[in-house]
């Protein structure tokens, strides 16, 4: 692991550009008041993107925007590689130094990075390149691998050897175009040779699936009410089913004895109605 201090030249002061400052606001609001110093991080990101480096000024200026004790400020960002405390290179090489990478040639990375660079933390005399060692960046399964930073982004050169890095710090310095990755033709993280399981097309072709009939639980579509129904609820099955009850006890039950006679009585007032008409 390498060492961890402060530039001794440092800027007088900092102060985020109107473009960070919007992101700063993005990353402010993302917290309660009272939780605003869990933007440290983010903020110390953005002052390391607008100046390509973490200074002092920069480090003082965040905790008084978070309102932070300075030191808390400084032992995050002396804590994290991913934050430069100096100037580095049009090109950062970091190299990762941790147990996996360093069984399966880390050390030969470093040596070509001193050889071509200087010590471990320097910068090219051309100003190209800087180069790092850092703890694991989660790219294990190809290792040994390094991330390099320059304009372009944050990008893993994985599966290296002394040779591939070598041709490729002669392409970046001759301005040429590198393609991350692995370097060794592996696809991606499968096994050197190719994928050893689940190698059958059908899998991932899409000629397995069943075309739905319906989507599940997707919302449906209420029909319209009819306009006399407007602003009515709905007669619910409770409804309907008190209705009915309450309609068989009003019509006469032509098996009673009482009803026998309101059933006769019904009929003879329906016969007397026919006449009438
Ligand atoms: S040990 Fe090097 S990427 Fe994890």
């Amino acid at each position: 692991m390498s060492t961890r201090r402060l530039a001794q030249e440092q800027p007088e002061s900092f102060v985020f550009s109107d473009t960070s400052t919007k992101d700063v606001e993005f990353w402010l609001n993302k917290f309660p008041e009272a939780r605003k110093q869990s933007a440290v991080i983010p903020l110390l990101w953005l002052a390391q993107e607008q100046e390509g480096w973490v200074t002092l000024a920069a480090m003082e200026s965040i905790a008084e925007r978070l309102d932070m004790p300075k030191i808390r400020v400084m032992e995050v960002a002396t804590f994290y590689t991913m934050f430069n405390l100096a100037p580095v290179g049009e090109h950062h090489i970091q190299i990762c130094g941790t147990t996996p990478c360093m069984l399966r040639g880390a050390n030969d990375l470093k040596a070509v990075c001193e050889s071509r660079i200087g010590k471990k933390g320097a910068t090219s005399e051309d100003g190209r390149f800087t180069w790092s060692e850092v703890e694991c960046l989660g790219a294990c399964c190809n290792a040994p691998m390094a991330q390099i930073s320059n304009k372009d982004g944050h990008h893993y050169f994985e599966d290296l050897t002394a040779e591939t890095l070598e041709a490729l710090l002669d392409k970046l310095g001759a301005g040429g175009a590198v393609k991350a990755g692995p370097q060794n033709g592996r696809q991606t993280s499968a096994p050197e040779g190719g994928p050893e399981t689940l190698k059958d097309e059908s899998l991932f072709d899409g000629s397995r699936g069943k075309k739905l009939k319906s989507i599940p639980n997707a919302p449906q579509s209420s029909p319209e009410p009819s306009p006399e129904k407007k602003g009515h609820p709905k007669e619910t099955t409770r409804d309907s089913q008190e209705k009915a009850r309450t309609d068989s006890q009003q019509t006469p039950d032509p098996e009673t004895k009482e009803d026998k006679k309101a059933v006769k009585a019904k009929d003879a007032d329906g016969k007397k109605g026919g006449g009438d008409a």
